[in-house]
Formats: C-alpha cells, structure tokens, sequence
C-alpha cells in the first residue's frame, strides 16, 4: 500500500497530461461497443422511439450527474476505488458501508471486462473479414451465415477473445499515460468522421425517413418495464459509471480541472455517437428487410451489406471495423484499470504482472460468454427463476453488471456524494457557483436517485 495516502496520485505527479487528455481518455472509455454494438440492438429489441426517449432521460437525470458525482470523489480520494473509498470515509466521518461502493466497482469491472472482450474479438475478427472483400455484392443470407458461423465456432472465438484480451494486457501493463493518450487522440476524431460517412451512405438508401421516425417517434405500447431498466442500465453503461471506472479515472484528474464542463462535454459525444450510429443503421436495416430486434448481431450482419455494395466499400467497412476495434480497446482497457490499481495498491503487485494476473483471470471468465453462443446456447443456469428463463450465461452477466450493479453503484454514488459528503469537498471538486452548483445539488440528491429508485420500484411490482 505504498500510495495510501489522499490524493495519492496528485502527490506523485502521475496525473493525465492536460484537461484535454482526460477527456479524450474519458471518451475512449465511454464510447466503446454499447454505442454502435449495443445501443442499436437493444434499441430495436425494445421497439425504437419509446425506449430511446427513456434512454435520453436516463442520460440526462441520472447518466451526467453520477458522472461529475463519481470524478469528483475519484480525484478527491486519488487512488484506486477501494482505497479511495476507504480514505473518504474515514476523512468525511461517514459510514463504512460505503466502502461497498469501491468492491461493486471492482467485482463490476472484473465480470463486464469478461464478456466484453468476446464482443471486442467480434470486432476483431470483422477487420479481417472486412479486408478480404468478402462482403464484396454479398448478400443478406451469406453474410448472416458468416456471422452464425463465426459464433457456431468455439474455437474462433476463444481465438478472438484471446487476441484481444491480450492486447489489452499489453496496453494496461505499460501505464496509463504512455499507452493511452496517443492513439485515442487520433483515432476518435477519426471514428467520428466515419460515422458520418455511414449515415451519410444511409441516406442515400431510400429509407432513411422510416429510420427516423423508429428512432425517434415514441410508441410507449411497445415499451415493457423491463425495457425500462435495460434503458436505465444502458445510460450507465454507456457512460462507464457506476462501477468504478470513472472514480479511477478521475484518481489522476489535474485539480485545476472543472470537472462539470468536462462531465458535459464527455455525455454529449457519447451519446453523439450512439445517435450517429442508430441513424447509420437503421436505414440498412429497413432497406433490406431485416429484422430491428435480431439481437446482438445487428451491426454485424447489417453494415457489412452496406459495405458489400457502396464504392469504396472493401476501404470504408475495413477501417469502419478497425475503429470499433479501437473504441472498443479504450473502454476495456478502462475496465481493467480498475482491477489493476486495486492489485497494484492493495497487494503490492508490479503493474505489469497485475494487469497479466487480472487479465488472465478475466479471460478465463470470458470463457462463459464463448460457450453461450455455442455449445451452452441452450444452458440457462438461472432458468428456474421465471425471470431469468431462456437467459445464457451471456445474457445473465449482462443483466447483472449492466442491469444492476452499474445502475445502484449509480445509485450509491450519488447518494454518497449528495448526503454523506461535507459541502466542502463538493465544493472544492465540482467547479459548479451559484444557482448552477444549487441545481446541481438539487438533482444529484433527489432526482437522481428517485429515478433509479423507481425504475427499480417499476420492475419489482
Ligand atoms: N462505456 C463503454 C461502452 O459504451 C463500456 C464500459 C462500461 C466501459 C463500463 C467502462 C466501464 O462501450
């Protein structure tokens, strides 16, 4: 525990280069697979406008305000989450339970990183399938086919997993700042333009206008109350909080930084590219006949077709997949930073062998997620619960980390920060004055948490 002490990371300079660095290292953390993998999908499973306009609010009343909630005790207790939770405590006066909040974040980290590299490894493997202008005047059957036998194979995706795990061992074990900044600098401007590029494609297929209207005019009959909670879970997830992440980012956050504009400015680019990426889709998914609620293969049997038939298709859909790869890596390099600094503060462990120990046992826990889309698809540990009945060892860590433990990690945060917290401290961190700081409070301490507390509520009764 040689940096145990407040602000531990802020004493030794070990801090992100400028404010612009961290918010680059934020969005990479943020827009990842949830925004062009899961929100599309999830978005068509539960039935479009509706579901989306829940989403947006979740963002809004809980996403923005757990995120500055969960910088700011970050950078307030400088260190790993378990530690920094420990010092708060013990520095504010509050209660030890709160010290929870940092275990929820590594047990949280540790399970979404498990089955996040497998869809990563899709990604992956969509690169080179991309290159070899396979896609090329392909059409809807083949390339469903290619995707149901990239998941029929457990060898190619334990292959994927493993790849892709492995770079992200490499990343995290060479430290935060050397590894990191760099390629999400260029790369996520980069990500940005293409999207545009593939919504501009999308319009140009005839049915962009039913894209729109699915995405954005409401129909609450098709919105079930679990539909709800999958839109609360989907508003932490895509933004990375609730489960620690942010509290290790914030940990090497320069104090000069406001940490509200930041927070802002992070929300509005993640749910940029969420947006962009439903309207790049969406379209395809109309013009071709297929099916908005086909699940977790959406992008990947639906962009391909684009790709197959616009110019320039073999380049664009190549580096398309290169980039989700890339966004990919930086939300799930986040997720093993978490693991790691607890390994390296708590039990004395170099870097570099916390981030190989943590990662290894990671990718032995993808292993379920491998299996579920083979030979366990038909294994439904919990299906004597009717809830949880037709759910794979997939879907069940899905649900727990992204259905529960993010949105009331959520939930004890900004209880944490709202009611235990002195004043004073919020004060320091926030950067918020006035009416603004006052507003702020206000939604952080009962808004927020009555949102979640009623979804929850919603989906109990
Ligand atoms: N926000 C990331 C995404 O949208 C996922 C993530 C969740 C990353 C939790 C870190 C922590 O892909």
């Amino acid at each position: 525990m040689s940096q145990a002490t407040p602000k531990a990371h802020q004493q030794a300079g070990n801090l992100w280069s400028s404010r612009m660095a961290f918010i680059l290292a934020a969005v990479g953390s943020a827009v990842g697979l949830g925004n062009i993998w899961k929100f599309p999908y999830i978005t068509g499973e539960n039935g479009g406008g509706a579901f989306v306009l829940v989403y947006l609010a979740c963002i809004a009343v809980v996403g923005i305000p757990v995120l500055i909630a969960e910088v700011m005790v970050g950078r307030r207790g400088g260190q790993s989450p378990v530690a920094s939770m420990r010092e708060l405590t013990t520095v504010e006066g509050t209660r030890k339970g709160w010290r929870l909040i940092g275990w929820n974040g590594i047990i949280a980290s540790f399970l979404v990183l498990s089955f996040y590299s497998v869809i990563g490894g899709w990604a992956l493997s969509y690169v080179g399938k991309a290159a070899s202008g396979m896609f090329a005047g392909a059409d809807a059957d083949t390339i469903g086919n290619t995707f149901g036998g990239m998941l029929a194979s457990t060898g190619d995706l334990m292959l994927w997993h493993s790849i892709f795990m492995a770079i992200v061992i490499l990343i995290v074990g060479r430290g935060i700042r050397s590894g990191m900044e760099k390629a999400i600098n260029t790369l996520m401007p980069l990500l940005f333009i293409l999207l545009f590029i593939m919504v501009g494609y999308a319009t140009t297929t005839g049915k962009f206008g039913e894209a729109v209207s699915f995405m954005f005019s409401p129909d609450f009959s098709k919105l079930t109350t679990e539909g709800v909670l999958t839109a609360l879970g989907h508003a932490a997830f895509t933004l990375s909080i609730g489960i620690g992440v942010m509290m290790a980012y914030g940990s090497y956050l320069p104090q000069n930084v406001n940490i509200a504009r930041t927070a802002m400015t992070i929300a509005v680019m993640d749910t940029g590219v969420a947006l962009l990426a439903g309207l790049a889709i969406f379209p395809l998914v109309f013009a071709n006949g297929l099916e908005p609620g086909s699940g977790p293969g959406l992008i990947f049997v639906t962009l391909p077709l684009a790709f197959g038939q616009m110019t320039g298709g073999l380049i664009f859909g190549t580096l398309f997949f290169a980039l989700l790869l890339v966004a990919a890596l930086t939300s799930a390099i986040s997720m093993l930073e978490p693991v790691v600094e607890w390994l390296e503060e708590h039990k004395g462990i170099s870097r570099a062998k916390s981030a190989l120990f943590g990662g290894l046992a990671i990718w032995l826990v993808g292993i379920g997620t491998v299996l579920s889309f083979n030979n366990w698809a038909d294994f439904h540990p919990l299906a004597f619960i009717p809830f949880f009945e037709g759910k794979t060892v997939f879907d069940l860590l899905d649900f727990l980390v992204s259905n529960l433990m993010m949105p009331l990690g959520g939930l004890a945060i900004a209880l944490f920060a709202g009611w235990a917290m002195k004043r004073q401290g919020l004060d320091d961190e926030i950067g918020l004055k006035g009416a603004a700081y006052s507003a702020f409070m206000f939604v952080l301490r009962f808004l927020t948490p009555a949102g979640i507390v009623v979804v929850f509520l919603y989906n109990l009764l």
